[in-house]
């Protein structure tokens, strides 16, 4: 229970999230709960999730293997360079939103700044949810982001905070826009 996303970040997933976007791709560092819950948030987007323990990816592998949309792989970390997940497939891809919620704290201090290796993926307007904020490390770990990616606080929870990358130059798809398209050409005007 411990090791999951807390009740107040499932109901910003499911509630408030929607409202912010419409995510085609999330990345995640570390499944479980949190998998489930974004897959039913947006059945819509593909899901892909790093488990760097065998054990522990081997069982969400189980878990999780009802949900079609979510590519988990098995990534273990990097000790030859920050601890944090080994590059791969992964890597290659664009997201719409991050979670990072992995590595566990006691791997090395501030071993989720790692997680920064992949923002110049993350689409303009995307958003990175950072768990466990609240912890000395992950705060001076958002100071470092915000002005290194130019990234903007949009919510600071109890336990977790919300980034923003600059959406100038805007391709990630807000809710608005994803509804927008996929109304009938009729509702529109159109003959
Ligand atoms: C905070 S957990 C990820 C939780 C996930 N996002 C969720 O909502 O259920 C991060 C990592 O901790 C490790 N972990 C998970 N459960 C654990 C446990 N009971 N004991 C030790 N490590 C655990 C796994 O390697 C996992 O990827």
């Amino acid at each position: 229970m411990f090791w999951r996303i807390s009740r107040s970040l499932e109901r910003y997933i499911r509630n408030i999230l929607p409202q912010q976007i419409a995510p085609d791709r999330i990345l995640e560092f570390g499944p479980g709960r949190s998998t489930r819950v974004f897959a039913e948030t947006f059945p819509q987007a593909l899901i892909t999730s790093l488990e760097h323990q065998e054990p522990y990816y081997l069982k969400h592998k189980l878990k999780l293997q009802d949900l079609p949309q979510v590519t988990l792989y098995h990534c273990p970390l990097d000790h030859n360079s920050n601890s944090f997940y080994s590059t791969g497939l992964w890597s290659h891809s664009s997201y719409d939103l991050i979670l990072v919620d992995g590595p566990p704290k006691n791997t090395k201090p501030k071993v989720r700044g790692g997680a920064s290796c992949i923002f110049n993926n993350l689409t303009p307007g995307g958003l990175i949810i950072l768990d466990d904020s609240n912890r000395p490390d992950e705060k001076s770990i958002i100071q470092q982001w915000i002005p290194d990616f130019d990234l903007t606080e949009i919510f600071n929870g109890s336990s977790f905070t919300v980034l923003q990358k600059s959406p100038s130059v805007s391709t990630a798809r807000t809710r608005a826009q994803a509804e927008a398209e996929a109304e009938p050409a009729y509702m529109l005007g159109a003959a």
